[in-house]
């Protein structure tokens, strides 16, 4: 899991600090984010421990807020030219350290001009910096998150936007896809859905998600709309979701069988057989960098299709397990969750569920 270390100076960015602390944790863990060095033991090196806690760290944010470069000390003279100064030691440590220095500019503030920094921290003025204002706070910390885990991935994780061809292009695929489900005469539950009116359901969500839910079938609520995860169980699905700052329309949630099944029965092989290839497909088109197969039997189905090494795993084993698998576009993850219903009879399973989803903060 990736550090990042907040670098900052009271008196020129509290407003901004706090803010973005709260923002970060929602999606790093929350030991994972260094906001002040405290503990300094009586007598301790405070250089060295400053340096170390950095060196810690894989990103470093420095936030420069409108006073930064000018605020001086008791003695009058400019803070960052002093040689004891933590903004300057901590960033000239991340710089020495070739760690990732984010310069994050709040309060209208400006980037500096390398002259007029310290030369231990001349490089600073070199970095692209992002700029984050109040009005528009979410969007900005939004694409620092964005900054922060792309550079650190790699980008391997975080899918660039599609442009607006591809995206029409996966859209009309995905209706293509539903009009022959609406007409598949031969699936084992059509002439169920036509008995009662019901509806299938292919799923919903971003025809470009980075991330593609997984469940069983649907139920009475979702059969009558054609949504999927509409009743009880959507709605614990919807406070997971929002626990990681996710909304439906950035994901797509779809189930391993696209029918409703009578009595509330688990799905036979039989029809796992027939809806499963519509999987294969949504999957194909949609191109999702993770899979969260939610239930056993989407999971059984998700890790036989990749051949992953515990196929044979029960969910209370592979739960919020991270496994690595390949598609012809690109490496992917598979991370199998219970099902959202579980909360439903076992109030407990709410917190796994809450922690397992905390796996798919980086590919947020
Ligand atoms: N349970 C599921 O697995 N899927 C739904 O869409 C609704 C409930």
């Amino acid at each position: 899991m990736s550090r990042v270390f907040i670098n900052y100076r009271r008196q020129d960015s509290e407003g901004y600090v706090g803010r973005l602390y709260d923002h970060l944790v929602q999606h790093f863990e929350r030991d994972d984010v260094f906001m002040d060095v405290d503990n300094i033991a009586p007598g301790a090196d405070f250089i060295a421990t400053l340096e170390n806690a950095v060196a810690g760290c894989d990103v470093l944010i420095a936030v420069i807020g409108p006073h930064w470069l000018t605020i001086t000390g008791d003695d009058g003279s400019r803070r960052l030219d002093q040689w004891n100064d933590f903004v300057r030691v901590e960033i000239a440590s991340a710089l020495k350290h070739g760690k990732l220095v984010i310069p994050v500019l709040v309060g209208q503030a400006r980037m500096p001009a390398p002259g007029a920094l310290p030369d231990d921290i001349a490089a600073l003025a070199r970095r692209n910096a992002v700029e984050i204002s109040h009005n528009r706070f979410s969007y900005d910390a939004g694409r620092l998150v964005d900054a922060i885990k792309n550079a650190l991935r790699g980008g391997n994780t975080l899918k660039p936007p599609a442009d607006p061809h591809t995206l029409a292009r996966k859209e009309a695929a995905i209706n293509a896809l539903r009009a022959e489900l609406v007409n598949a005469t031969d699936s084992p539950l059509y002439s169920f859905r036509v008995q009662n009116r019901a509806l299938p359901v292919l799923g919903q969500g971003s025809p470009d998600a980075s991330m593609l839910f997984v469940g069983e079938s649907p139920g009475k609520y979702e059969a009558e709309r054609g949504v999927p995860f509409c009743g009880p169980s959507g709605d614990v699905f919807d406070e997971l979701l929002e626990s990681i700052t996710l909304r439906r329309e950035d994901v797509f949630l779809t189930n391993i069988v696209l029918d409703r099944p009578p009595e509330k029965r688990d799905p036979t092989p039989q029809e796992i057989a027939f809806y499963g290839p519509y999987t294969d497909r949504l999957i194909a088109i949609i191109e999702p960098r993770v899979i969260v197969p939610l239930g056993r039997f989407a999971m059984e189905y998700i890790l036989k299709k990749f051949d992953l090494p515990g196929k044979r795993g029960r969910i209370s084993q592979l739960h919020g397990k991270l496994l690595e698998a390949r598609m012809a576009y690109g490496p992917i993850h598979v991370i199998p969750m219970y099902h959202p219903a579980v909360v439903l009879y076992s109030a407990s399973k709410r917190d796994t569920l809450l922690e397992d989803f905390t796996k798919l903060r980086p590919f947020v």
